[in-house]
């Protein structure tokens, strides 16, 4: 789009209804600030310049609204005595002249690009105030929508209307455009005269028409338009958000057996024919690759999993951990910062961390590279093709060869090179006739004490 365009994201409420330490928009939905998800939405709308409203936790709810590329301007808003006065926060920026402005809350995180690019376009097409309505069973509080003849007449908060108009079911989300040009003057004509005593930024539209201006709304669906004031609405936003992203995933060839059950983070990536089992739980920094099959239970953050490898059921891949081609992880092991080699495997009760296992090596059951002695991380490094038999404990810096070979029960504390085979621990013996002599002794003084009483 050619036109420049300033979005201003109002963040300044005190969030008083969340009962929280933190602004409310610092809340995650996915895994990452409500803030961020807007500012994603906003991103994607070829937006010039995003001034940021902000009130309580000004520098944190800032930084978590700079991703992707969008240079961000904060201005604070001292007061809060409304939303057209929160806009009027960012009067400098207004100033610089843009073609569009846009207006957006803060806390409405499942918002998509494609409404704000139909203000726009409303802009474009010569309208002066382009509101983004929704249609809902429930206008409760919100403002509604009176529009006559295609034209919006006036956006009528709850507080302030008529039963008639209170009847009116389609409600103002609070997203809008508005000519660039011609902002900064209306916004000023603003004033408080109201049931809430508050400067409306919804009188923008009567006032737009007594100047001669022209307004309209442009419908979106009423579940991008959700916003959350209270803990009980995060966990209903985080729902939807979760319901949206599995289907989006489905529709692109991921098989989900129990969708519901499966929990994204905002940034999850899975391939075509990747299989999820039931109750897996993504952190960020997730990327499954087509054809990768995660188990029941599993737990999967920061990881890298490659196609045809095979992770879980009850398997924990925490950050940097890295499977190859065709590897396995099984049940009840955790991997962290951990490369599993191409057809590697650890199937069972084993920790892999700070370490890397090379191609077609095995982990026996109950592996643990020992990685850490309380103060400091340790690598450990197998080759290719090796074997460490169960309960080995490989005791980091440590480095075992390719095709090298691991006794059962070893501590491993010094390098092991290839094709060798280490013992790291006590040599057996077999004492015969000895259990009966042993048994004869426990029995015995179990009668010794039974006669004492
Ligand atoms: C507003 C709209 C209403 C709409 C509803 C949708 C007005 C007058 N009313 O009502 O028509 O249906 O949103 O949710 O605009 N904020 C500030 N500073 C302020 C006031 C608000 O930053 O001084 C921010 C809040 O943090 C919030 C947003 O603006 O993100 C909306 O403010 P809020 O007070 O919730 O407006 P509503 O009364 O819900
Ligand atoms: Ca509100």
């Amino acid at each position: 789009m050619e036109r420049t365009c300033l979005a201003i994201i109002l963040a300044a409420g005190d969030s008083t209804r969340m009962k929280s330490s933190i602004s409310k928009v610092l809340h995650p939905i996915a895994g990452r600030p409500m803030i961020a998800h807007v500012m994603e939405a906003i991103a994607k709308t070829d937006i010039s310049t995003a001034a940021l409203v902000v009130g309580r936790d000004a520098q944190e709810v800032t930084a978590a609204a700079a991703i992707g590329g969008v240079k961000v301007e904060a201005y604070l808003q001292k007061e809060r005595l409304g939303t057209g006065h929160a806009v009027l926060a960012a009067r400098q920026a207004i100033a610089k002249g843009y073609d569009d402005i846009l207006v957006a809350y803060g806390d409405v995180p499942l918002l998509t690009d494609a409404p704000l690019r139909a203000a726009r376009e409303g802009l474009a097409a010569g309208n002066d105030i382009v509101v983004i309505g929704f249609h809902t069973q429930n206008p409760n509080a919100y403002g509604r929508l009176l529009v006559k003849d295609g034209e919006l007449i006036a956006i009528r908060e709850a507080k302030d209307a008529t039963d008639t108009e209170l009847a009116v079911t389609w409600c103002n989300s609070g997203l809008m455009a508005i000519n660039g040009r011609k902002a900064l003057d209306l916004l000023e004509r603003i004033g408080n005269d109201n049931a809430k005593r508050e400067y409306y930024l919804t009188d923008l539209v009567e006032i737009a028409r007594s100047q001669g201006g022209r307004a309209v709304a442009v419908d979106a669906p009423e579940v991008e338009m959700t916003g959350c004031n209270n803990r009980a609405e995060l966990a209903v936003i985080e729902r939807l958000w979760q319901e949206r992203r599995r289907h989006e995933l489905m529709l692109s060839g991921v098989t989900m057996i129990a969708p519901e059950t499966v929990f994204l983070a905002y940034d999850t990536v899975i391939g075509k024919d990747a299989l999820i089992e039931p109750n897996v739980v993504f952190g960020p920094g997730a990327v499954i690759e087509g054809g990768a099959v995660i188990h029941a239970f599993s737990h999967v953050e920061g990881a890298h999993v490659s196609t045809g490898a095979t992770v879980g059921p009850f398997a924990r891949l925490r950050p940097g951990a890295d499977l190859a081609d065709g590897s396995k992880v099984g049940n009840f092991c955790e991997v962290k910062n951990g490369k599993i080699g191409k057809g590697a495997k650890v199937s069972h009760l084993t920790y892999i961390g700070d370490a890397t296992v090379g191609a077609g090596s095995n982990i026996g059951a109950g592996t643990i590279t020992c990685n850490y002695d309380g103060v400091n991380k340790y690598e450990t490094h197998i080759g290719a093709n090796s074997f460490i038999g169960s309960n080995s404990s490989l005791v980091a810096p440590v480095s075992i060869g390719d095709d090298a070979y691991v006794a059962s029960g070893s501590v491993i504390t010094e390098d092991v090179p290839a094709e060798a085979l280490a013992f790291g621990r006590a040599r057996q013996e077999v004492k015969p006739g000895r259990a009966r002599v042993i048994r004869e002794r426990a029995l015995a003084i179990k009668a010794a004490k039974k006669g004492s009483h």
